[in-house]
């Protein structure tokens, strides 16, 4: 493992924690909430807050690094690296006080992630993956489960905030997986689905339309963990599918 990685990642782990922090605090407070693309998809003052102290973080120990947020423009770096930060992955949650939410941070070495650290502050885990050093949570190694038939599999899903008025809202694979598996969860993060699989108490997740801030991450946790891996971009975002490998070999057949 490069020792400037480590220190990276030691940075990040830092900085999500003191985010991670304030969003705990500002989570029963007013807030200012705005609608997105849709009256559905929402951002908070909190997510903006947190992504600029995010940016700033990097900016200010890696100058010469590219930065892609979810809200803000590209910051175009001279470097191979690139960061690929979600502030918030789970707003519509954080907006409801549900705790299920986290700041999702990957840094890009020449178009591979490398590094991966999803911090969800209210429930107290930080995961965390270094390409080839495995996957980790709250400092303990993690692995994908070993589930091996759908029935007994718990899968989670998400759809998307278009959905009412695209029919490519994932409604008809919903319907085909839901009567196939033990269950479906949707957690209204992608990056804690991810998680969820890479930590073996999910067997499996899917969904279309998703962004690379949601899922970057996350899928190199579940590749760390042990799991299978597939992301392809469409016309609409990426579809993203994972899971341990017989799990998610029955899903691409679903889906
Ligand atoms: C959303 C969440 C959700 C997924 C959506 C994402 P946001 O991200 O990850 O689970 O279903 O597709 O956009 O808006 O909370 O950052
Ligand atoms: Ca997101
Ligand atoms: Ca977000």
């Amino acid at each position: 493992m490069s020792a400037e990685w480590k220190q990276i990642i030691a940075n990040i782990k830092e900085w999500v924690k003191e985010a991670g922090a304030e969003q705990v605090k500002r989570l029963d407070q007013p807030m200012e909430v705005k609608s997105k693309s849709s009256t559905i998809d929402l951002v908070t003052e909190v997510d903006v807050w947190t992504d600029e102290f995010l940016r700033q973080k990097i900016k200010a120990s890696y100058p010469d690094h590219s930065i892609l947020t979810e809200e803000q423009d590209f910051h175009e770096g001279a470097s191979d690296y690139e960061w690929v930060v979600d502030p918030i992955d789970g707003t519509v949650n954080y907006a409801h006080q549900f705790p299920m939410f986290c700041i999702s941070v990957a840094l890009k070495y020449k178009g591979e992630t490398v590094i991966g650290v999803v911090y969800a502050p209210k429930l107290g885990e930080c995961y965390e993956a270094m390409k080839g050093e495995g996957a980790y949570l709250n400092g303990n190694p993690i692995s994908v489960s070993q589930t091996d038939n759908l029935k007994a599999a718990v899968v989670a899903t998400g759809f998307p905030y278009d959905r009412a008025t695209d029919p490519q809202n994932n409604v008809k694979e919903f319907n085909a997986v839901i009567l196939k598996v033990g269950g479906v969860r949707r957690t209204g993060s992608a990056a804690i689905d991810l998680c969820q699989v890479a930590s073996g108490r999910f067997d499996g997740y899917w969904e279309y339309k998703i962004n690379p801030w949601d899922f970057e991450a996350g899928l190199l946790l579940v590749q760390e963990a042990g799991g299978k891996v597939q992301k392809v971009k469409q016309e609409k975002g990426y579809f993203v599918l994972v899971g341990n490998e017989p799990i998610y070999t029955e899903l691409q057949d679903l889906l």
